[in-house]
């Protein structure tokens, strides 16, 4: 395994990419609304790359069909899509990925519409603070694994979800899936030890039911085996040459949310 040591200059490729990201996902998740098809919020994804003149990166990946993954309730991620109007109560999840100057960015969010049920917005709540944890035990001189257990156990923390296990974080940089592998899950003080110059995109992806899943006939949608809701949160962050984390595709860097976790963010790419 050969994870890929990026230099302050690229780091300012991939804050592009990352902002390019943050700001499709806001647009997206500001037109979300009973009605609204995910096809829609495609075109709004699309046309944001567009006028950014940026590049899609999951367009045509192993022939992937769109440019975002939109994934519906029981669909926890990969789902393509379609025609199917937004109702009240549903979790939306949208994955976003876009290339700038060759350099890639990768987030998505779980969003619920109107009247959310409490147990689903606690297991959105719980898979986003989770990926946050996880980022902050990201740092430099942990191992890479202090990642997958800050998540687990923050999520067992929280009540009985089903953290799925064939699907994990990654390294990002000049491709979107690099090495290593990331999972959500697992013992603390194993794999690498992390180093300036390294970027990950830590996803977790969780349901209120089993951990099991299923891929539909369009050999992309996951689903979860027992039909239970699922949610998915996902950011790209970078440990800077200064040693300190920078959240690449959030807006601010992740300065509110790891400042919460007493993790002070670089400056160097503000
Ligand atoms: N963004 C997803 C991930 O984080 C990958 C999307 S799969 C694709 O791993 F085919 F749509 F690109
Ligand atoms: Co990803």
């Amino acid at each position: 395994m050969v994870i890929q040591i990026k230099t302050l200059e690229q780091f300012r490729s991939m804050r592009k990419a990352g902002i390019v990201v943050a700001e499709a996902l806001e647009l997206m998740k500001s037109a979300i609304a009973i009605g609204v098809t995910t096809l829609e919020l495609d075109a709004i994804a699309a046309d944001h790359l567009k006028s950014r003149g940026a590049i899609p990166s999951f367009l045509g990946y192993h022939g992937y069909p769109n440019v975002i993954c939109a994934s519906i309730n029981h669909e926890i991620v990969h789902g393509i899509p379609n025609e199917r109007p937004i109702h009240a109560g549903d979790i939306v999840s949208i994955d976003f990925g876009a290339i700038v100057e060759g350099w890639h960015g990768d987030s998505a969010f779980s969003v619920g519409v109107d009247k959310v049920n409490p147990a689903d917005q606690k297991l959105m709540d719980t898979c986003e603070a989770s990926m946050w944890r996880g980022i902050a035990a990201g740092s430099v001189g942990a191992h890479l694994t202090d990642i997958s257990f800050a998540i687990e156990s923050y999520i067992n923390s929280q009540g009985n979800y089903g953290i799925l296990r064939e699907y994990g974080g990654h390294g990002i940089g000049s491709e979107m899936h690099m090495d290593p592998h990331i999972l959500n899950y697992g013992q603390a003080g194993f794999g690498p030890i992390l180093t300036a110059g390294i970027a990950l995109a830590i996803e977790p992806m969780i349901t209120r039911g089993s951990a099991k899943t299923k891929i539909l006939s369009d050999d992309w949608t996951v689903i979860s085996a027992d039909k239970s809701m699922g949610a998915h949160f996902e950011h790209s962050y970078a440990l800077l040459p200064d040693g300190k984390p920078f959240v690449l595709t959030a807006l601010d860097g992740g300065r509110a949310k790891l400042a919460a976790l007493g993790i002070e963010i670089s400056d160097l790419l503000s």
